[in-house]
C-alpha cells in the first residue's frame, strides 16, 4: 500500500536517504526541514542531494502554520526534525529543548489540531537515552553504572566501575528495556521525546514506533555541522591535512551503524504488523563495538593516510565509555538485520568524501569552546591536545 509521508528534518542526513528508499518503494514524501545554517550551511536552499520527487516546505518544527500545512493529507510521520550535537547541547541548552522537545510537542499538537488520519508516527530516538548503557560485573551480574567519576577520568583511567563494588565492569550489549538515564542535554531532549510520543500515542490512540539509533554514518552526513560526528570530524581533518586526535586515549567504544541500515530499519517500522496497543521500542545498530582508536585506524586507511591519528587523554563531559545495541528483539520482530561493515562503509564514505567540496576543519575551535566552558578534561591548552604518539 503506498502512503503519503512526512519526514520532520528530511532535508537532513537520515531523512534524506529515508526518503530515497520510500520513494523507491511507492510512497509520496513531503519534507518539513528549516535548513539549519549549522547542518546546510548559510544558502538557504534545499540539498542538491534531495530526491526530485520530494515535496519541500522550508520551516521550522515549532510553527503551527508550517506544521499544518506540511501534515495535509498525510498518513505516516517519521520525526526526525532534531538539534544533534551532544557537547553543543552541554551549553545551547534552550536551543536544544525548543527544537526537539517543544517541537515535538508541536508536531503533536498540530497533528491533534488537524485531525488528519495519521496511521503511524515514526520518531528517530537515539542510544543516548541509555546514557552508559548495561555492564557485567563478576559478583553483581548486569549493572547499569551512572557514569564515571571526574577525579578518576583526570587521573586517566578510563575504565567503567561496578556502582555496588566498585570493581571494574565490562560493557555488555544494551537491550531495550534497561534503564533510562540521559548523560547530556541530547540525552535529556530524546528521552523527552520518546516520553511525549508515548503519551500522545497511548492518549489518542495513534500507533507509535520508537527507533534508537545508534551511531550512525554514511554519505551526506553533515561536514559543515562541527559539533556532530566523529567520523565527520575524523575525515575533516584528514581531507585538511591534519592527523586525528582521539579523546580518552582511543579507549571508548561505540557501535558504527552504515545510513542504509537505519533505512532498512526506518522502512521495516513502516511495513511491519506492529502491536498499536503499546508503542514498540527498538535498537538500531549493528551489535559490534569497535574502539575510538581501530575507529581511527580504520578511518585513516580507507583514507589513505594510514597511522595518522595520535591517541590524546582528553575526556568531553558528557561522552559515555561504551555502548553496543542488543538487536534481539529489532531482529525479531521488525526482521531487521544489519549488512554494511564498518569497513566497506568507511570506503564508500571517503569515496564520497573525495567528490565534495573540501570541508573546514572547526573541531580544534569546537574543543576550545568545550574547554573554555569546563567540558573538556585534559586540554589545559585548547586546541592542542595533550597527545600521546600512536
Ligand atoms: N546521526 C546519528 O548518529 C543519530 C544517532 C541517533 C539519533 N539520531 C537522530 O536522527 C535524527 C536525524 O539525524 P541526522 O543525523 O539525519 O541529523 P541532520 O542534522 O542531518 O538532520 C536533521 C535535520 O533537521 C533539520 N532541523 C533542525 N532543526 C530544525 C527545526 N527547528 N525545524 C525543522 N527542521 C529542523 C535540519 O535542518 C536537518 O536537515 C535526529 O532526530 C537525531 O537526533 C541521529
Ligand atoms: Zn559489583
Amino acid at each position: 500500500m503506498s502512503s503519503h509521508i512526512l519526514i520532520t528534518g528530511g532535508a537532513g542526513f537520515i531523512g534524506s536517504h529515508t526518503a530515497d528508499a520510500l520513494i523507491a518503494a511507492g510512497h509520496s514524501v513531503r519534507v518539513l526541514d528549516s535548513l539549519h545554517p549549522q547542518v546546510h550551511g548559510p544558502s538557504g536552499e534545499f540539498p542538491a542531494y534531495l530526491h526530485p520527487a520530494v515535496e519541500r516546505i522550508r520551516g521550522d518544527i515549532c510553527d503551527q502554520d508550517a506544521l499544518r500545512a506540511a501534515l495535509d493529507g498525510v498518513d505516516v510521520v517519521y520525526h526526525m526534525a532534531a538539534e544533534t550535537g551532544v557537547g553543543q547541547s552541554q551549553y545551547e541548552v534552550a536551543r536544544y529543548f525548543q527544537t526537539n522537545v517543544t517541537g515535538t510537542a508541536a508536531l503533536w499538537e498540530a497533528i491533534l489540531s488537524t485531525g488528519t488520519h495519521i496511521r503511524r508516527v515514526i520518531l528517530s530516538s537515539s542510544r543516548a537515552v541509555y546514557g552508559e548503557g548495561a555492564y557485567h560485573c563478576r559478583a553483581h551480574g548486569t549493572v547499569y553504572p551512572s557514569g564515571r567519576s571526574l577525579d578518576a577520568l583526570s587521573q586517566h583511567d578510563w575504565s567503567m566501575k561496578c556502582p555496588q563494588c566498585g570493581q571494574p565492569a565490562e560493557s555488555l550489549p544494551t537491550g531495550e528495556d534497561a534503564p533510562l538515564v540521559a548523560g547530556s542535554v541530547y540525552a535529556q531532549t530524546k528521552l523527552f521525546q520518546e516520553e511525549i510520543c508515548r503519551l500522545m500515542s497511548a492518549t489518542h490512540g495513534l500507533p507509535l514506533v520508537i527507533l534508537r539509533y545508534f551511531n550512525v554514518y554514511g554519505p551526506r552526513q553533515a561536514l559543515t555541522n562541527p559539533y556532530t560526528g566523529v567520523i565527520a570530524t575524523f575525515c575533516t581533518r584528514l581531507l585538511n591535512g591534519k592527523s586525528i586526535a582521539v579523546y580518552e586515549e582511543g579507549v571508548p567504544q561505540r557501535d558504527f551503524v552504515h545510513v542504509r541500515d537505519v533505512v532498512q530499519a526506518n522502512l521495516r517500522a513502516l511495513a511491519s504488523d506492529l502491536d498499536a496497543g503499546h508503542a514498540p521500542v527498538f535498537n538500531v545498530g549493528t551489535g559490534q563495538t569497535l574502539s575510538l582508536a581501530t575507529i581511527a585506524e580504520t578511518v585513516c586507511e580507507a583514507a589513505g593516510h594510514p597511522g595518522a591519528f595520535e591517541r590524546t587523554t582528553r575526556h568531553r563531559i558528557g561522552d559515555i565509555l561504551s555502548c553496543t545495541a542488543d538487536l534481539s528483539a529489532s531482529r525479531t520482530a521488525l526482521g531487521y538485520a544489519p549488512s554494511v561493515s564498518f569497513a566497506d562503509g568507511m570506503i564508500e564514505l571517503v569515496e564520497w568524501l573525495k567528490g565534495q567540496r573540501q570541508p573546514e576543519d572547526r573541531s580544534e575551535q569546537v574543543a576550545a569552546e568545550l574547554a573554555a566552558k569546563g567540558l573538556m578534561l585534559g586540554a589545559d591548552s585548547p586546541g592542542r591536545p595533550d597527545t600521546r604518539q600512536n
